[in-house]
């Protein structure tokens, strides 16, 4: 059924209609630079929307749910590797989003324990299904790194711009945990059993390898995988951005008996394949 999540109508009907047990709640728009130009379709349809779907959940007496969340919600701190407890105070529209809606539903979980809540802090998502029919096409300009180099490879874009090699990081470029869709939505689905299964409870987990790549390495790799050669140019560090950050997946890896195997050779060959095969400018 294709609707908007700002649409209380759309969900009354989903959840009247359908024989609906549980809920995984991607429905959220993820352009940081986008939310600082406007914070009000942000808050409209991250925060809003959420709460459309929560009323109409519990309306439904539906109360078991997994949230798309991100690291973002973390913000900037001195360490490098994040763990859950690490003091949430994101640093944009984006993040305040997520952040604002996972203190709605653990309000939701303290005045009524019946419902069941898994709260999903991703790091940096790259990749694209195996089958190289499912994957990600920016609708414009990519804002994030791994889409971008994947363009340029495919001779859509003439060159990838760094943003600043001047970190202190291994390479100066800044370095992140990239972790692979298919590792990301097993976690879902061991997250989705187990709320599923143990009532009464809320989970928030890192979801991440717990490693962390530079700009560097990962035009290497892709260069390595694709054949292709990445023409770059290094230009100003992008405002908000970050030297180095990675999770410590260790409370998820536990509690879900998961872990994000797939490498990053993985990550940029699932890719490219996804886009040899849909857009590629020969
Ligand atoms: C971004 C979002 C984050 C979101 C995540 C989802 C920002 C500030 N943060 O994280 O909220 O959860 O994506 O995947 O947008 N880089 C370049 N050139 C580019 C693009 C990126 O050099 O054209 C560099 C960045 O400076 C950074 C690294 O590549 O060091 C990764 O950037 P990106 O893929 O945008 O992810 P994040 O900024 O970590």
């Amino acid at each position: 059924i294709k609707g908007d999540i700002r649409d209380r109508d759309i969900l009354k009907k989903i959840f009247k209609y359908q024989s609906i047990k549980s809920v995984i709640h991607f429905a959220g728009l993820k352009a940081v630079g986008e939310a600082e130009k406007f914070p009000i379709k942000y808050y409209e349809n991250n925060v809003l929307g959420s709460l459309n779907l929560f009323h109409e959940m519990e309306l439904a007496e539906v109360k078991t749910i997994v949230f798309s969340s991100s690291a973002t919600v973390y913000g900037k701190h001195t360490k490098n590797k994040y763990d859950e407890d690490t003091p949430t105070r994101p640093i944009n529209v984006y993040g305040r989003t997520k952040h604002i809606v996972e203190n709605i539903l653990r309000d939701i979980k303290k005045s009524d324990d019946n419902w069941s809540i898994g709260l999903l802090r991703y790091f940096n998502p790259v990749g694209a299904h195996a089958s190289g029919i499912i994957g990600e096409n920016p609708k414009e300009k990519p804002n994030n790194l791994l889409p971008y180099i994947s363009q340029v490879a495919a001779g859509l874009r003439e060159k990838l711009f760094i943003f600043g090699n001047d970190y202190p990081t291994s390479d100066g470029t800044g370095r992140r945990d990239y972790i692979h869709i298919e590792d990301l939505s097993s976690a879902h689905i061991k997250t989705l059993y187990l709320i599923q299964n143990t009532k009464n409870k809320l989970f928030t987990l890192n979801l991440g390898t717990g490693k962390s790549h530079s700009v560097f390495e990962m035009i290497n790799q892709f260069e390595e995988v694709s054949g292709k050669e990445i023409p770059f140019q290094v230009v100003d560090r992008r405002p908000g951005d970050l030297a180095e950050f990675y999770a410590d997946a260790s409370k998820a890896e536990k509690l879900l008996d998961w872990k994000a195997n797939r490498s990053v050779k993985e990550m940029c060959e699932d890719t490219w394949r996804w886009q040899k095969n849909n857009f590629f400018n020969k």
